[in-house]
């Protein structure tokens, strides 16, 4: 029997031995197996209440370590069964997808590797990765050589960013070095009513001031008028106040509208405004045949939010921004710093450069390892599948007399409600309570709705029929 020295002791204490390693992968694969396997038949929802959830967790950190086995021990018995299954078929609230199957793994070995994604010589492949996960990204939607961008936590970092990028470009001083306090009058941003929050949020963090975030109406589509934005762009000019940036939409959190890109496009070159595209739940939907012609123009914009944790299946967190002229985004970013070792190669991308964060993980490589192991058609495919899904639950909803549809079906938002009900809110709290779904309300031209959003390639009809056929019961008994 060997005996190990405090040193080797020491250096053990915090690695896996053998046999625990192969403990832990066994585990893990059985888990992911039985949770896989078992999705349909979870709860979409946990019943555990916080106060119980708090009393479950309650016991103090060990000082000794409980080892492999017990870990995935309480992993199955307290958090399995308390979690949101997100990956449920019938989980159709927000704009969440589950986890396409390699991604786990692809995960696991991203944190084995531990790449600083900031620069080149702390991620010499994963740099090269995320280069090329942006670029097949932006030449989706056809952007020219000179765009770059990054990949990020989510549409909202990438909004933030993006309107960063754009208030550097545009600002009538040098905004860095001078400030906000420089710009001789309000920087003003428009976007439509139906805009998500992160726009908002991004013009307040940024320090723009919300009264100078224009809300534009939308017409009975949900998209944005094009003629009330040039008519609020020319009244702050009159004001002398400085529009500088468009945010417009491909695909609105709530109905899934397409703003008006090619309009709005011929607007911002004519009045010389930054066009940002918050493409965060639908622009990758360029992948579908039926909608790419529709979302082809989010090209023509400076930049672009893209979702890969929506609808490129990968798991939370990965966002991307993509940029025209790569070199505003490091314009807006960059900052030289003596203590890294980051080189001045053109040729190189140092990620630090690109965004606000220096350390960074490898998000960029569960985006690559499912790209390569299922192929991009595999993407078009669930692609289709969603709206498939989504037009059939609009068939049928159009088709039920008691049930309209509150907004057109563009992408995979369905909004509808009970006919001349105003107790949607309660048949749905009805629906989620009992667990066969989890559908989300919509506040919607002065109604509140039902949301169903498909954003999972595991959705079939018939979980859609469960739901309607649910709904109707619990709309007869209110
Ligand atoms: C249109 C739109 N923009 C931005 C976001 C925010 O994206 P994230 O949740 O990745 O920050 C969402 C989220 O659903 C969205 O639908």
């Amino acid at each position: 029997m060997t005996t190990l020295n405090l040193d080797d002791k020491r250096r053990r204490s915090l690695n896996l031995s053998d046999q625990e390693l192969a403990t832990a992968g066994s585990l893990t694969c059985g888990l992911l197996r039985h949770f896989e396997r078992s999705l349909g038949e979870r709860p979409v929802m946990p019943t555990l209440n916080r106060g119980q959830l708090r009393e479950l967790f309650d016991t103090p950190f060990p000082e000794l370590g409980v080892g492999v086995e017990r870990l995935f021990h309480d992993i199955k018995e307290k958090i399995l069964p308390n979690c949101t299954t997100v990956a449920h078929p019938r989980f159709l609230a927000y704009v969440l997808g589950p986890p396409n199957g390699i991604s786990p793994f692809a995960e696991a070995i991203a944190a084995a590797l531990n790449q600083n994604c900031n620069f080149w010589q702390l991620s010499p492949a994963a740099s090269v990765i995320e280069q090329k996960v942006v670029s097949w990204l932006a030449s989706l939607f056809a952007y020219p050589a000179t765009a770059g961008g990054i990949i990020t936590s989510g549409g909202s970092m990438a909004n933030l960013m993006a309107l960063s990028t754009a208030m550097h470009d545009k600002a009538p001083v040098d905004l860095r070095t001078a400030g906000l306090s420089a710009v001789p009058a309000p920087l003003v941003v428009y976007t439509s009513t139906e805009a998500h929050r992160s726009i908002e949020k991004a013009a307040a963090i940024l320090g723009l001031g919300l009264n100078n975030v224009r809300k534009v109406p939308v017409d009975s589509d949900f998209r944005l008028r094009i003629d009330l934005l040039e008519r609020a762009i020319e009244n702050d000019r009159k004001s002398s106040l400085i529009p500088f940036c468009v945010v417009a939409a491909a695909g609105t959190v709530n109905t899934g509208a397409i703003d008006p890109l090619d309009e709005i496009a011929e607007l911002c070159q004519r009045e010389n405004l930054w066009l940002h595209v918050d493409g965060a739940y639908g622009a990758l939907f360029i992948l579908s045949n039926r909608i790419k012609d529709q979302l082809f123009s989010c090209g023509r914009a400076d930049s672009i939010s893209l979702d890969p944790h929506k609808l490129l299946f990968a798991p939370l967190e990965a966002g991307c921004l993509i940029v025209r002229h790569q070199q505003k985004l490091r314009k807006a970013f960059h900052f030289a710093s003596s203590y890294l070792t980051a080189e001045d190669d053109p040729a190189l991308v140092n990620f630090l450069e690109y965004g606000p964060q220096l350390s960074r993980g490898f998000k960029a490589f569960k985006i690559w390892c499912s790209l390569q192991t299922f192929g991009i058609q595999a993407f078009r495919t669930a692609a289709e599948h969603m709206l498939d899904i989504s037009e059939y639950m609009a068939q049928r909803i159009t088709a039920e007399p008691s049930l309209e549809l509150l907004a057109p079906v563009r992408l995979s938002a369905v909004c509808f409600g009970f006919k001349g009900s105003t107790s949607n809110t309660a048949i749905l709290a009805k629906l989620v309570d009992e667990g066969t779904a989890l559908l989300g309300p919509v506040h919607i031209a002065g109604r509140i709705g039902i949301r169903a959003c498909i954003t999972n390639y595991r959705t079939t009809r018939s979980d859609i029929d469960l739901i309607l056929d649910r709904l109707l019961q619990l709309g007869e008994c209110s």
